[in-house]
């Protein structure tokens, strides 16, 4: 039985160590900076501002995440992190914020500011990890003040 147990525990092991292996392409752009991101279209932004959404936001919603090393234990990166990633992107991408239309634009501010306010956003599960990222309120009021200037 011990035994069993021990070659059952050496066999998760070798899984665990073996789907390491797999890494999908990180979410990170070349350098380039991009003249569409949310920085670049509201360039007289305060910069204490840009420095929360940043903070905040830019690890999912943008085309450049800084991973930490945690980031990368397999099987959280692909069924966790970069899935969040990609679904996060899809709904709103502030790299590309220059390319939708005014109107999605409107809309997105308004989402924001929702998801902010109600605390959903940044998402509690990654916050757990990314302390530095949670929003404490003085920051969300300084976000909503701004954002409400752009409604
Ligand atoms: C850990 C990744 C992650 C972080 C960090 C994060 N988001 Fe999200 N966000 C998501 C995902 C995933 C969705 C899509 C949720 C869904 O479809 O249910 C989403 C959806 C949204 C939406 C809805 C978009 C729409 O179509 O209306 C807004 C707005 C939003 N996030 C804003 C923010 C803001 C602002 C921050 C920073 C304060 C932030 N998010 C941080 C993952 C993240």
């Amino acid at each position: 039985m011990k035994k069993a147990l021990k070659i059952m525990g050496t066999i998760l092991l070798l899984v665990f160590i073996a789907i390491q292996l797999y890494q999908p392409a990180p979410n990170v752009d070349k350098g380039q900076p991009a003249t569409t991101d949310f920085m670049q279209t509201y360039s007289d932004m305060p910069a204490e501002i840009k420095m929360i959404i940043q903070t905040s936001c830019y690890d999912c919603h943008s085309n450049h995440t800084n991973y930490e090393w945690y980031d990368y234990i397999q099987p959280a990166r692909s069924l966790l992190v970069e899935k969040h990633i990609k679904e996060a992107k899809e709904d709103l991408n502030f790299s590309e914020w220059n390319s939708y239309s005014q109107r999605k634009q409107k809309r997105l501010i308004t989402s924001i500011k929702k998801q902010i306010e109600t605390k959903k956003m940044p998402m509690s599960s990654y916050t757990l990890m990314h302390h530095n990222a949670k929003l404490n309120n003085v920051q969300i009021k300084l976000l909503t003040q701004w954002l409400e200037t752009q409604e």
